[in-house]
């Protein structure tokens, strides 16, 4: 990470650390200069820069799960990323905050940020639907449109069992603040005893039952499988692409196994994109393909991912750098702000678009 970077992040006070379930922690975060808050909308991340152990630092996302109207504070909850064998390590960031991490402790961390977010000008019902940890998001959303919407509002959530059900109380709290909010909550391996509304798998019956035939804004975030899955049924059940908003947590795959990740939902404006004889094209120097730029693509990221070919992501959102790609030659325009400067014969694909014709080390 260069200096500059590095200088956007700023030292804030672990409040508070709350047990959530098994093996899921909430940690409230306040900035230690209290003017270095910055306000966010349901759904977006927070970058922290946590110790790698050998004297440098990692990166990690957490998406703020209180509600943005907590001014002054933010909530993350974090479920403990165990080793999944004796041969690997165990999940370093997850491990450190649950293990390491108490009251009183400094975190660093860069502003809010993230495309996921909560269309609030909307007046559609929606669909909030999470699996496992992937209930951070939803959570915060949920806290706006109790508090502050009439639409119609379906929490559906899918865990392994009570044990590991994180903020299940609040979730039934604020879906109490008022008529219109239906919670659903779904575990694969329900113990005797376990409250819940269906079990085993989240199914398309489930669904199907649940949701009576609407136009939703539906916000899904969870694992892969779970993510395929849901994005399959829902699609299979006539909900249109457009409507479906996603995130992934960690290295993400695509949502169908055609290797089609949609558009978010309301992407930023095109920009737009300087005329040239035979229009802008995106080139692939090693595989010697060529495309023509659509004008519409979210990024050149989804635009590449449209055309078959898929490139390696993660955050989507200009902070982990996976998806970064040798830029050969022409321009791009940053439409997201990367959290580090890309030298010029470089490029994020995940939060650019074409000014001219690029061609790609790719
Ligand atoms: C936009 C976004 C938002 C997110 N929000 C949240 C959130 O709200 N809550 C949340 O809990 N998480 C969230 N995440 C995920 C989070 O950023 C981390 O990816 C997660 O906590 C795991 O990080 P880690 O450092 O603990 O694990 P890592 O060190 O990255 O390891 C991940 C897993 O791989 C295993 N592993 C490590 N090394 C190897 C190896 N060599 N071979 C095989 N396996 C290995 C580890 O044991 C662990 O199980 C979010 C991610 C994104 C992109
Ligand atoms: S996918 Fe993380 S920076 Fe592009």
């Amino acid at each position: 990470m260069s200096d500059a970077a590095a200088s956007r992040f700023r030292p804030f006070e672990v409040v508070s650390k709350k047990r959530e379930s098994a093996t899921i922690t909430s940690f409230r975060l306040a900035p230690l200069d209290g003017g270095q808050w910055r306000p966010f909308e349901a759904g977006q991340f927070l970058t922290l820069r946590i110790p790698d152990g050998k004297g440098g630092y990692a990166l990690r996302n957490y998406t703020v799960s209180s509600s943005p109207r907590e001014e002054g504070s933010y909530r993350i909850t974090v479920k403990r990323e165990a080793a999944p064998s004796d041969e690997v390590p165990q999940g370093l960031s997850s491990c450190w905050l649950h293990d390491e991490v108490e009251p009183g402790a400094v975190i660093e961390i860069d502003t809010p940020r993230g495309g996921f977010k909560l269309d609030a000008a909307s007046t559609r019902p929606v669909v909030l639907l999470s699996g496992g940890v992937g209930l951070t998001p939803t959570v915060s959303m949920l806290n706006v449109l109790a508090r502050e919407s009439e639409r119609p509002v379906w929490f559906i959530h899918a865990c392994d069992s009570a044990e590991v059900h994180a903020l299940r109380d609040e979730v039934e709290a604020l879906a109490a603040l008022r008529p219109g909010i239906s919670v659903h909550f779904c575990y694969r391996f329900a113990g005797d005893g376990d409250r819940c509304h269906s079990r085993g798998f989240l199914s398309r019956d489930t669904l199907q039952s649940l949701l009576p035939l609407d136009d939703y804004d539906i916000y899904m975030c969870g694992p892969p499988p779970f993510m395929q899955a849901l994005y399959g049924i829902l699609t299979g059940l006539g909900v249109r692409k457009e409507r479906i908003a996603y995130e992934f947590f960690g290295p993400a795959s695509l949502l169908t196994a055609e290797g089609e990740t949609p558009a978010r939902k309301a992407p930023p404006a095109p920009a737009p994109v300087a005329a040239e004889d035979g229009g802008v094209k995106i080139v692939l120097e090693k595989s010697g393909r060529s495309f023509a730029w659509d004008g519409a693509s979210e990024s050149i990221l989804a635009f590449l991912e449209a055309q078959g070919i898929e490139p390696a992501f993660s955050c989507r959102a200009g902070v982990c750098g996976t998806c970064e790609q040798g830029l050969v030659s022409g321009e791009v325009d940053y439409f997201e702000e990367p959290l580090d400067d890309m030298p010029a014969d470089r490029v994020l694909l995940c939060c650019t678009r074409p000014k001219s014709s690029v061609v790609l080390d790719l």
